[in-house]
């Protein structure tokens, strides 16, 4: 099986054919099929499940009625515990073949609900065609580029999914409804109101990309919606600096980290962890694996709005959280000062242009933790590599003695593996992943690693 679930097969030989690779979509490791061909080539062919003869033990009926059309997850039909074994094995894959690294220890694997986590998405919006006079809202098919026409999601909140039947109806009744791409969903917590026995639950924000502008009727529709459904609507018109709230006016989405006492304000456009279950367990993880010290310096690279840095700040005595986004480390700025937390400190800058004067001028830090988007951190681990090379004993001062990395890419986790273990002298010591994203391919993963003495 590869990463997308499709199970691969090499063809007998016969003739004069060589023995093609066969990828089958529905396919899983050790199952007899028989399949449809959907794609030929000399040295492969693609195909489509028809017929299972021999299921795999670990196969399960998938839970939502739409896996399979739909294109937001692709492994509801394999068992939790096989999903996440083929995930290791991906990790561990990645780090060999594309680092030749190895981790003296693998971390067990971390993982949360299966279910209802996923509280950021991106929704599309079609028109279905004049005739029918419908409006799509959903995820793209997992083939093609069209609009899944799902009412329900089993991964999205369940009050979200609830609302997606009455997102079509809303954009059915807006005049520019054809100029609406995407709306973009956050989830965020809910403040215990007086009236809120219960306290807590949720506070959803959606962002509706438009391409023209709303007509008055238009706000009105989704001022009542607002209303009628406790959401929060928030409008894009074009880059992510015109993102603005259209009703209520005024407000910020928050999470909080209890095991640090911390709470974090973001806007609907910030970036945020998906998964905010998974996040709390793994900011914990990733400050227990920094092994800290008191009295000691620590750096957070790609930062973001602080996810990392503030529980940090609780724990050591000075932080330094380095972020490209202006809008994200004001937002780090906000929430340290809001936490009261005065140990600690942002920069933003570009981290995919550095140079050794740029890293020295951070000061020296002991840890590091490492949170880069999926292109890696290259041109850090480089630079790093620079220094060990130039082996100027001021300047070796500046490699920490432990980097943890946080990866959502095991590609570009394994190649900048490579060059801190071939390169500049670390061990690796501990990886593992962590399931924040049950029944997708996409692997969070996280790494230690110790600079040799
Ligand atoms: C995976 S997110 C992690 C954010 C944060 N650590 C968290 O847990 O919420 C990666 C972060 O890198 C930032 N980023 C992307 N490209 C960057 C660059 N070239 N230089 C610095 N930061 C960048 C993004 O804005 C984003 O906040």
């Amino acid at each position: 099986m590869d990463l997308e679930a499709q199970g691969i097969a090499r063809l007998p030989q016969y003739k004069d054919n060589p023995g093609k690779v066969a990828f089958v979509q529905g396919a899983l490791t050790g199952e007899l099929v028989t399949y449809e061909v959907t794609r030929e080539k000399n040295r492969f062919e693609k195909g489509k499940v028809q017929e299972i003869h021999e299921a795999a033990f670990f196969r399960k009926k998938p839970y939502c009625q739409w896996f399979g059309y739909c294109g937001g997850c692709s492994m509801q039909h394999i068992d939790m515990r096989t999903q996440i074994a083929l995930k290791q094995r991906v990790l561990e894959d990645n780090l060999w073949h594309l680092g030749k690294v190895k981790a003296e220890l693998l971390l067990r694997p971390i993982a949360g609900p299966q279910w209802h986590y996923r509280y950021r998405a991106r929704l599309s919006v079609v028109n279905r065609s004049i005739k029918k006079g419908t409006v799509l809202v959903g995820f793209h098919e997992q083939k093609g580029a069209y609009v899944a026409d799902m009412t329900s999601c089993e991964v999205l909140p369940k009050s979200v999914s609830e609302l997606l039947i009455h997102l079509r109806n809303l954009m059915m009744s807006m005049s520019i409804r054809d100029r609406i791409p995407q709306i973009e969903v956050a989830v965020g917590e809910r403040m215990a109101g007086e009236n809120d026995l219960e306290g807590g639950g949720e506070t959803i924000a959606l962002v509706l990309r438009h391409l023209l502008d709303f007509t008055s009727e238009d706000l009105e529709c989704l001022k009542k919606f607002s209303e009628l459904h406790h959401v929060w609507i928030w409008g894009q018109s074009k880059g992510i600096e015109s993102v603005l709230p259209i009703y209520p006016l005024t407000g910020s989405l928050f999470y909080k980290i209890p095991e640090f006492g911390v709470t974090l304000n973001f806007l609907p456009s910030d970036f945020t962890q998906v998964n905010p279950q998974m996040n709390q367990v793994l900011v914990g993880k990733a400050i227990q694996l920094l092994g800290l010290e008191c009295g000691e310096r620590v750096l957070d690279l790609f930062c973001g709005i602080g996810n990392f840095t503030l529980a940090l700040a609780t724990k050591v005595s000075e932080v330094l959280g380095i972020e490209g986004s202006k809008e994200l480390t004001q937002r780090a700025q906000s929430n340290a000062h809001d936490n009261k937390l005065k140990n600690v400190s942002f920069k933003s800058a570009d981290l995919f242009k550095v140079d050794k004067l740029a890293l020295l001028s951070w000061g020296v830090s002991q840890r590091w933790l490492i949170d880069p988007p999926r292109d890696g951190a290259f041109e850090i681990v480089n630079t790093l590599a620079q220094i060990k090379k130039d082996a100027l004993s001021e300047e070796l001062l500046y490699l920490p003695k432990r980097i943890v990395y946080v990866s959502c890419n095991p590609a570009t986790l394994a190649r900048d593996a490579g060059v801190l273990v071939h390169q500049v002298g670390y061990e690796l010591k501990q990886a593992g992943m962590i399931n924040m994203f049950p029944h997708t391919s996409h692997v969070e993963s996280i790494a230690v690693f110790d600079l040799k003495i």
